[in-house]
């Protein structure tokens, strides 16, 4: 090294604070999968840290290596600057480093206290069983979180679930919380609010690994980013230094397009009519008040609102598995209102829902066993009485093909799968069968940038075919860009329909917030 060179002071190195987890050349392999190939990279205090990749690229692999549930085959972490090693998470709980797993780990039939109870583990940092209760209320408090301790996880929101994840993960003391896809269940408001929460946190200490696939969050809250692609380290970048471009081509490796409906204008027949539809909660509140919309052939029909005004209800109600207290749903001319979801699904109806691991999917099934549920007893996958293995394999390996679905096999369990992995198996069979209407709610939800690429493409193909879609989704410019029409659903009404030519987010946020009424 030439003096010259060693005259200049190291700024960089000097200004770094120091790190609270140091990952060092870690591996971890599945059978036929090399899920972290060789991962080095570290965390500062104080920081909130990004994590990215693809679909099945090995972030929530990584995390759960870090937080003990998997044990890495090699590599080795520091914590603030000690060796580390972790049998399991409660050992990772005990040295200071929290998670919110990316797949809910609540027990439906049991009461949110009793849930947090059950993960309680003893002997941290001298808390008592008795105090959980205390700390978990306080909690709900501090963070202006809304929930009934003594509600059954069951009648929970899926935006109220992760809220109880995160708190959860908070009752004890942490210098590092990984927070694997938090907001891929949150709405815009919910977001804004935990991003709030995160910032008190990193302000009393915690530093923050985000997992996420929506880049916005990512330039809006970390301070770097790491990238991940099929397992190996991309790279770990300053936020300030890129571009959202930049870290999807990182993510990628190509462009990502924004694809929009075509402009031309429908005016097929009906496909679907709902008329005066009312219908009730599980908790017997009233959640669908009077609603009136119609789907035509061709068309997709944007469904905006803010989570738990009623989406979820009208979603079931339409595909069947929720009874109507009133009103009528008419399918091509047809009044189903009371027909069984199995022959809603013969009549050509997809159904997409909002929460794949509680209705969309069977965990313990394989995924050629999920892409044809529902559909077991069509002829194309029978034999006489039986069902016949050969057309399910072909349908299947078919399927992992045309979808992209990340899997050695289609014998895999799917609980097997990574996140948007699993959601495109959800895809592929509701998209994949003759369809007159789809209900798609939330089908991008936890998928990479160039997956939502793919499915949007799918979406549009479908309506540019003829099929009626309706459409919910929280990502309002998404919404904008695939909708012919936006109707605004607010406390369990429809409170305006309006052509996507003419609409403003401006004046859908004010519909969805009730803040002004439609012009209905
Ligand atoms: N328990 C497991 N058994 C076998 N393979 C697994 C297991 N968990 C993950 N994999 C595989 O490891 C790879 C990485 O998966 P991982 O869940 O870490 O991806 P991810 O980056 O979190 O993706 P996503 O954004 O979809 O959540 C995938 O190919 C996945 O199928
Ligand atoms: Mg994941």
């Amino acid at each position: 090294m030439s003096t010259e060179a060693s005259a200049i002071p190291q700024f960089k190195e000097i200004s770094s604070p120091d790190p609270v987890l140091e990952i060092h050349d870690l591996t971890k392999r599945f059978p036929g999968v090399l899920a972290n190939d060789h991962i080095s990279f570290e965390v500062r205090a104080g920081e909130t840290h990004g994590l990215l990749g693809e679909n099945g690229a090995g972030k929530s692999t990584l995390a759960e290596c870090i937080f003990g549930y998997y044990k890495p085959d090699s590599g080795s972490f520091k914590l603030n600057g000690n060796a580390v090693s972790f049998d399991n998470p409660t050992d990772a709980l005990h040295a200071g480093i929290g998670m919110v797993h990316q797949h809910f780990s609540l027990i439906e039939s049991f009461t949110v206290l009793e849930n947090v109870l059950l993960g309680y583990r003893p002997s941290s940092e001298g808390l008592k069983s008795s105090n959980v209760e205390a700390r978990f209320t306080q909690l709900l408090e501090v963070y202006g979180v809304h929930i009934d301790i003594d509600a059954r996880v069951s009648q929970l929101s899926v935006g109220e679930l992760q809220w109880v994840e995160i708190l959860k993960a908070l009752i004890y003391d942490v210098d590092l919380l990984i927070l694997d896809e938090p907001t891929a269940v949150l709405t815009p408001q919910e977001t804004d609010r935990l991003f709030q929460a995160l910032e008190r946190m990193l302000s009393e200490g915690v530093s923050i690994i985000l997992i996420t696939h929506k880049l916005r969050e990512v330039m809006e809250v970390t301070d770097r980013v790491t990238v991940l692609r099929r397992g190996k380290l991309v790279g770990t970048v300053n936020t300030e230094d890129v571009t959202m471009t930049d870290l999807s081509r990182m993510m990628v490796g190509r462009e990502i397009e924004t694809l929009c409906r075509s402009n031309q204008v429908v005016n097929g027949d009906p496909v679907l009519e709902v008329q005066g539809l009312r219908a009730l909660n599980d908790r017997g509140q009233l959640k669908l008040k009077n609603v009136n919309f119609t789907v035509s052939e061709g068309e997709i029909l944007g469904l905006a609102g803010v989570s738990g005004n009623g989406q979820k209800e009208l979603f079931e109600v339409l595909v069947g598995v929720r009874r109507g207290e009133k009103g009528e749903i008419i399918f091509d001319g047809k009044n189903i209102t009371g027909t069984l979801p199995n022959a809603r699904i013969s009549f050509g109806i997809g159904y997409i829902p909002d929460d794949r691991q509680r209705t969309g999917l069977v965990g313990g099934f394989s995924i050629g066993e999920n892409l044809i549920l529902g559909r077991q007893w069509e002829p194309i996958f029978r034999r006489g009485l039986f069902t016949s293995q050969d057309s399910i394999n072909k349908f299947a390996k078919e399927s992992i093909a045309a979808f992209e679905i990340d899997s050695p096999s289609h014998h895999r369990l799917v609980r097997q799968l990574s996140g948007g992995n699993q959601q495109k198996v959800i895809i592929a069979r509701e998209t994949s069968k003759s369809l007159r209407l789809l209900l798609a709610n939330q089908p991008t939800r936890g998928l990479d940038v160039g997956a939502i690429e793919y499915v949007t493409r799918k979406l549009l193909e479908l309506r540019d075919s003829g099929v009626g879609i309706l459409l919910a989704s929280e990502d309002l410019e998404e919404l904008m860009n695939l909708s012919d029409r936006i109707a605004v659903i607010f406390k369990g009404e429809i409170v305006d329909i309006i052509p996507c030519a003419d609409a403003n987010i401006i004046e859908i946020g004010l519909l969805m917030s009730g803040a002004k009424s439609g012009s209905q």
